[in-house]
């Protein structure tokens, strides 16, 4: 495994962090099993990935309480990254992002519960405020919540420019969690601007930690998919994502066959170039993976073997330019 220590912290993730999604059980149709989902874990700590990337809303509370007792004594050594603020003890029950200073304080309180540690090592804001509360409030929170021990950095989530700049010039914020896939690329650019720059001679230089999300566009990239669009159940989430639907669905596949024809040419699974890719480009620390089971991890495990590698991505090249929304 390889490391990245995000700026002005001592905090380590493993190039690839587990994504815990999918394993809390909801919104990912009706495959995820808790017994998988454990030996995914230990598959994931044993190739040294230490750091897993979990949040309440994650079949709210249930990825918690699962790689709690996965981890069991190891998650006091594990970087646990979780988020704050979506609640959904609203009306009809639909997550909402409220980041006032108390429900931040109540919803970290509660993962500290849930997930059985004393300090969470990195959280984050999940989504943008829908309540009013300015950025400043919550990350004086944020701070507060950091000064108490009970936190040792923390950050945001799915913010634009504007936000990160104000969030920069308030706190001491050590990270930004947001997209990032061969075809979701609204991280270039003005975000990746805020996020580090090149010095003088020529090196990238990190100014705030970036965890890529999503990098196989929800298995997309995977090269699991053939041919027609595929068909999903109602509850799996990918069943309303468009990307998974005409029209995009069929420009997509120019991609998804390259990354198969590359693949088997250099011998390397599919969703191991889609996540190289990610690694390769600046600005990024690490990426998020998902995975329910442990097979998809040792595949994703394989893009650390090609993180040194040019020409697979130089024929790769022109169809993510031609994937490009
Ligand atoms: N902060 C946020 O708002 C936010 C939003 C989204 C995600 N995230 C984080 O980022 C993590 C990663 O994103 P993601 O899970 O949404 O998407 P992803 O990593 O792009 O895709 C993960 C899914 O792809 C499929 N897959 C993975 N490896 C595969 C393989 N080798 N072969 C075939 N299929 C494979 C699996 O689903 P199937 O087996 O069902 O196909 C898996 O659940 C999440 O788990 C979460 O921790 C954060």
């Amino acid at each position: 495994m390889r490391y990245r220590t995000l700026p002005g912290t001592d905090l380590q993730l493993a190039a690839l962090t587990l994504g815990c999604w999918a394993i809390g059980g909801e919104w990912w149709g009706d495959d995820a099993d808790d017994e998988a989902a454990r030996a995914l874990i230990d598959l994931a700590w044993e190739r040294g990935i230490q750091s897993f990337d979990t949040a309440p809303l994650y079949g709210r509370g249930h990825a918690d309480a699962l790689l709690a007792d996965a981890l069991g004594p190891r998650r006091h050594e594990a970087t646990i990254v979780t988020k704050v603020g979506v609640r959904w003890d609203t009306p009809g029950g639909h997550p909402r992002s409220d980041l006032s200073p108390a429900h931040v304080i109540a919803d970290a309180e509660a993962s500290l519960r849930r997930l059985g540690v004393d300090v969470i090592p990195l959280l984050l804001t999940h989504w943008p405020c829908e309540a009013k509360t300015p950025i400043e409030a919550t990350l004086a929170a944020l701070e507060g919540l950091r000064e108490a021990g009970k936190v040792r950095a923390y950050g945001l989530c799915n913010a634009g420019p504007e936000l990160v700049d104000r969030a920069l010039a308030a706190a001491p914020i050590a990270a930004l969690q947001t997209p990032y896939s061969m075809i979701r690329r609204d991280f270039e650019g003005a975000l990746r601007d805020r996020c580090g720059a090149i010095d003088g001679e020529g090196r990238w230089r990190q100014r705030l930690g970036v965890l890529a999300y999503e990098p196989l566009a929800r298995g997309l990239l995977s090269g699991k998919f053939e041919g027609a669009p595929p068909r999903f159940p109602e509850s799996d989430l990918r069943a309303r994502d468009p990307r998974f639907a005409e029209p995009i669905w069929s420009r997509l596949q120019p991609l998804c066959e390259a990354l198969r024809r590359v693949g088997a040419a250099i011998g390397a699974p599919p969703a191991a170039l889609a996540l190289a890719w990610v690694l390769r480009q600046p600005g990024v620390s690490v990426a998020l993976v998902g995975a329910k089971r442990p097979a998809q991890l040792a595949e994703s495990l394989r893009a650390l073997d090609l993180l040194e590698r040019q020409r697979p991505f130089d024929a790769l090249a022109p169809f993510v330019a031609a994937a490009r929304p």
